[in-house]
């Protein structure tokens, strides 16, 4: 298998070339041995560089420093309130490539966001993932291995001092009779929507809130975000947990409760699970119990949700759930799962997770190949008893077909390649994440720059839905260089020994305790 990836990708070394034309018997070479020799085509990672000046050249001159670049139009948007979405987004992709005059265009703005101020409701979740994780990792990174990307230690300092800012901005979101946070928030009148929370965005705290704290010395942030993940470690009612640590997705502010049984490791659920095993990476003198609840809802999936389609026995994705009932759909967002069973493999010393894992991936990597884009779609099913007609045929030879044709710029696919290749060292995902890389650039390039497409099952995309996400500087990007880029940078996970960094589920990595 090794080999073949490396024969499919082009430049291969004489020897092995004249071994397989003479039709010597070949003693296969290691792996190792045919990474050492394999030279891409051209510099992968040189052109994922090139990808991320482009998207941010187009950001900037037109858009910055609003949240989004518009590039169909050369507009920007606002939907992440305005304080400079994609800015902050992109800084800890900047600071890993090495791009030291973005990084300090990014960090000579981030003091003088206001977080006061913004006319549209607040997400803690959103919030918390992409500007307090960006800041958080830029601040980590910019006080040890890329200290000298910086132009002035002031601007270094205010990453800090405005993630405290944005903290205490956010803070009385958890002043509920629970401790459960609300997530929409109105800052004007420091009021909130009064809707119940949910699984991933209350679950999706911990890491940030604590490596503040940390950071800080003010334990506050740790206390408010344990009290919110209590009820998640012990649910209620029992109905919620109706797989043994596969949880419901709605939560009570109010008392705490659970209102529903319906999960997967979906949208809305996804992070809550990635983190449970993340924080034991972080600090495993601290959260040994999240690990522990973590390889409780693993072997849970792995024993009740696994699904292999009818059409496509060798194929294998991760069913919803609600209650004890089985959905047979997916998405794109849940792609992630793979990448985080292989990390939490490689953390225990696990293998039947790595190669579940593994497997995952594969599935994943078919939603890719299989479309008239080679981009995988936004969702997905292998209900045999809903196959819409004019889909019969994809899904007899796919295994899945499409219910949201959408590609918004997501990284899950590519995430996940980048924790196969890690765990690997197989060079079939290099290629696997190049391939996709190369797919989503000839697609979705447009204008001054990059923006999602509405149908990744038609060639050219449907058209382009004129919004280029913040996501795609901090994860499409980032993931896209770190699996082609220098494997011994100290920020590369599975290096060996205990990892130093762990990313968030914005991927901005974020130092370990200890690390
Ligand atoms: C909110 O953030 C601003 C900086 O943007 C800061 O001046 C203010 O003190 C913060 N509010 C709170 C309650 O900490
Ligand atoms: C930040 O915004 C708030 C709300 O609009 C405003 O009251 C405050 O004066 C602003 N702070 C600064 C430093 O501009
Ligand atoms: C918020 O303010 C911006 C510009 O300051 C404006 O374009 C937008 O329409 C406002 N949104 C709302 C919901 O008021
Ligand atoms: C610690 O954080 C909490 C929560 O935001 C805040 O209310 C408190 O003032 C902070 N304490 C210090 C000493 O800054
Ligand atoms: C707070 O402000 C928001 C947005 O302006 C508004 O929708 C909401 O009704 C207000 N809530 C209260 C309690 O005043
Ligand atoms: C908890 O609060 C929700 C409303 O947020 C309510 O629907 C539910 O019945 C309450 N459950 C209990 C056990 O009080
Ligand atoms: C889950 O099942 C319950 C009870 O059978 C039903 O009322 C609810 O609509 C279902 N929820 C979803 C999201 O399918
Ligand atoms: C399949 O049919 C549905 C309506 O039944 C239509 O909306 C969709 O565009 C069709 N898809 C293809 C690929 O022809
Ligand atoms: C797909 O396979 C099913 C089950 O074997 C069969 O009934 C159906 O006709 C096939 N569809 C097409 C378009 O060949
Ligand atoms: C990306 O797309 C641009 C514009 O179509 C093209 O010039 C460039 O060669 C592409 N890059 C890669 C790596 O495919």
């Amino acid at each position: 298998m090794v080999a073949l990836g490396v024969l499919t990708a082009g430049a291969i070394t004489l020897p092995l070339v004249a071994a397989l034309q003479s039709h010597i018997a070949l003693d296969l070479p290691t792996k190792h041995f045919i990474q050492r020799q394999y030279t891409p085509p051209i510099d992968r990672a040189e052109a994922v560089i090139d990808t991320f000046r482009v998207s941010w050249d187009g950001y900037y001159k037109y858009a910055f420093p609003h949240d989004e670049l518009k590039p169909v139009t050369n507009g920007f948007s606002d939907s992440r309130n305005g304080w400079g979405a994609s800015t902050v987004d992109a800084l800890s992709t900047a600071l890993i490539m090495g791009q030291k005059d973005i990084v300090n265009q990014i960090i000579t703005y981030i003091p003088h966001i206001n977080w006061s101020q913004t006319n549209i409701s607040v997400s803690l979740f959103e919030t918390t993932i992409r500007y307090l994780g960006g800041m958080l990792s830029g601040y980590d990174l910019l006080s040890g291995p890329l200290a000298d990307l910086a132009d002035n230690q002031a601007d270094v300092d205010a990453l800090l001092t405005q993630s405290i800012n944005l903290a205490n901005n956010l803070s009385y979101a958890f002043e509920t009779p629970s401790g459960v946070p609300w997530n929409n928030l109105f800052f004007n009148n420091r009021s909130n929507d009064g809707s119940p929370n949910g699984l991933a965005t209350v679950g999706t705290l911990i890491l940030e809130w604590t490596r503040l704290a940390d950071l800080s010395g003010n334990s506050t942030y740790i206390s408010l975000v344990n009290k919110a993940e209590s009820y998640l470690l012990s649910p209620s009612p029992a109905s919620s947990e109706p797989f043994p640590g596969l949880l419901g997705m709605n939560i009570s502010p109010e008392n705490g409760t659970f209102l529903d049984a319906v999960g997967g490791w979906i949208g809305g659920a996804d992070s809550f699970y990635e983190y449970l095993i993340k924080m034991y990476i972080y600090d495993p003198s601290r959260y040994a119990a999240l690990k522990d609840r973590w390889i409780v809802a693993a072997d849970s999936t792995i024993k009740y949700l696994t699904s292999h389609p009818a059409p496509r026995p060798d194929l294998t994705f991760v069913a919803q759930f609600n209650g004890t009932t089985l959905d047979l759909t997916s998405q794109h967002l849940a792609c992630f799962d793979g990448g985080n069973f292989i990390l939490a493999g490689q953390v225990l010393g696990e293998e039947k997770y790595i190669a579940y894992g593994l497997d995952l991936v594969n599935g994943c990597h078919d939603t890719y190949t299989s479309t008239a884009t080679h981009i995988g779609p936004e969702e997905f099913s292998w209900d045999p008893s809903s196959v819409p007609a004019n889909q019969s045929a994809f899904f007899n030879k796919t295994g899945f077909y499409i219910t949201s044709p959408q590609y918004v710029l997501r990284p899950e696919v590519i995430e996940s390649y980048y924790y196969a290749y890690r765990a690997t060292s197989d060079t079939k995902y290099q290629d696997w994440a190049w391939d996709a890389f190369v797919a989503i650039n000839a697609t979705t390039r447009v204008g001054s720059g990059y923006s999602s497409i509405n149908d990744v099952n038609v060639v050219g995309g449907g058209g382009w839905t004129d919004f280029q996400e913040s996501f795609w500087f901090a994860e499409v990007l980032k993931y896209s260089f770190l699996i082609q880029s220098d494997q011994g940078d100290e920020w590369q996970v599975g290096r060996g020994g205990r990892d130093g960094w762990v990313f968030n589920t914005e991927a901005h990595p974020v130092r370990v305790v200890g690390g």
